[in-house]
């Protein structure tokens, strides 16, 4: 039997900083920090997406690799670390009633903080972000919560929002989800140490879920697919967050562009649901939009632990690349590969052209158990995977030098009950060196690479 299950079992302990056992050789250039965010704990939860947040972090130097992890203290984690009770709703739990204190005047009912999925660098200030209005302030270096950011409670103040923004010449980029009679979408920019400022919006008559978004130097794009929701559903809600959204393809999807000069425009394409755009950019006259899209939103349902964790579990579905293309204002959908492939990471920057994009795939598993390499102008592949192993988002590195690239990503080996840092050659997909931490690392989402804290 796979064991995955190892990756999904709640954490009670931190852990001290510790040094990770080393097999192979580490890319000498390779200094610096990968931190990664995602769930830890899952008590009195259902869903992979709820448990609490973790952060976890491999310093690399010539001594070698430390581990740290540290739970986010945010208010959802107080309450369940003191009061051994869900305090504030997640996206697919919610507290038992008498601890939910409905707030009729807030689609978010309540604003708890478990910022479980990214993070984020804006001038100097870590976030840990999810998609509810909070995030929390960390310690790059000790990993420390410093505190809830709340945006300068700004005209954007408790919109939903995307844990994907995206930081262009020390700007962020980023969209919040505005529910109400009529729903909008906003499209923003912060600069580090200022507030939110809108650039543009687009109206919905039915506001669907929206995980991420692309940047050109011209607009943002958000992928609009049919698992929508009836704001006054939120609003009276008697179930949790993500249960109010309904998969309704008879509505087709929509590419919305928001403009940098505050224009929008929607186009409409066939019912797909995305959670991750790869990159968007101009190649000669038409904008490529790339992004992962699923048949439709099953995968939500796929993540409840209930499923997840038991043998005989259904498979969890994995997407592929498709491509819209834009050109003399008409939008079209192109597949680019049938390979599948989920958490996407690209070497370039978003808004350029590129090559290669980087993600997990599922080889013999129902659970993510490779790596791969698409390169996206021939459809041709590399993979890694190994018996036993579990990969998870693999973000590719450059050599200062410019040289070589190398993947890091975080591997449970369920042989071992232990995880590793995988550092992978992204040319030939093969092995360069492993680092073994003396603990299971749960299965997280996003995360990042910093040369210097
Ligand atoms: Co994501």
């Amino acid at each position: 039997m796979e064991d995955y299950s190892l990756g999904l079992t709640s954490l009670k302990d931190e852990q001290q900083p510790v040094r990770a056992e080393i097999q192979g050789r580490m890319p000498e250039w390779l200094k610096g920090t990968l931190i990664r965010n995602g769930p830890a704990q899952w008590d009195e939860v259902r869903h992979w997406f709820d448990g609490m947040a973790m952060l976890h972090s491999f310093s690399m130097d010539e001594s070698g690799v430390v581990y740290r992890n540290r739970f986010l203290r945010g208010p959802d984690w107080c309450a369940l670390n003191q009061q051994g009770k869900l305090a504030y709703p997640q996206f697919a739990t919610d507290p038992c009633r008498h601890f939910f204190k409905k707030v009729a005047s807030l689609f978010i009912s309540d604003l708890g903080c478990n910022p479980n999925v990214n993070v984020v660098k804006i001038g100097k200030t870590w976030l840990a972000l999810t998609e509810t209005p909070l995030a929390l302030e960390f310690d790059p270096e000790t990993l420390q919560t410093l505190g809830l950011y709340d945006y300068d409670r700004d005209a954007l103040h408790r919109h939903i929002t995307s844990a994907h923004p995206i930081v262009e010449n020390g700007v962020l980029y980023n969209f919040t989800v505005q529910m109400g009679k009529t729903s909008r979408y906003n499209g923003y920019r912060m600069p580090a140490g200022g507030s939110r400022q809108t650039f543009a919006h687009h109206l919905s008559a039915s506001p669907a879920y929206l995980h991420s978004c692309a940047l050109t130097a011209h607009e943002m794009l958000l992928w609009e697919g049919p698992f929508v929701v009836d704001p006054l559903r939120l609003l009276w809600r008697n179930r949790p967050y993500i249960e109010n959204f309904r998969w309704r393809p008879e509505l087709g999807s929509r590419l919305v562009r928001l403009g940098r000069d505050g224009t929008s425009q929607a186009y409409e394409l066939p019912p797909l649901f995305v959670f991750h755009h790869v990159n968007s950019f101009y190649q000669e006259n038409s904008l490529c939009v790339d992004m992962l899209a699923y048949q439709d939103a099953s995968l939500v349902g796929q993540l409840y632990l209930n499923n997840l964790k038991p043998a005989g579990g259904e498979r969890v579905e994995t997407p592929h690349l498709v491509r819209v293309r834009v050109e003399q204002n008409r939008a079209r959908l192109e597949t680019l590969s049938r390979t599948p492939l989920e958490l996407p990471r690209i070497l370039e920057g978003q808004g350029q052209a590129y090559r290669y994009v980087y993600g997990i795939t599922q080889q013999q598993s129902r659970f993510y158990d490779g790596l791969v390499k698409l390169d996206t102008w021939n459809d041709s592949q590399l993979t890694w995977s190994e018996p036993g192993c579990f990969a998870g988002e693999p973000v590719p590195q450059q050599a200062p030098d410019g040289a070589e690239v190398v993947l890091l990503s975080v591997v449970l080996d369920t042989k071992r009950s232990q995880s590793f840092l995988l550092v992978l050659d992204a040319e030939t997909m093969t092995e360069r060196a492993r680092a073994y931490v003396p603990a299971v690392v749960p299965f997280g989402f996003h995360g990042g690479f910093t040369g210097a804290l």
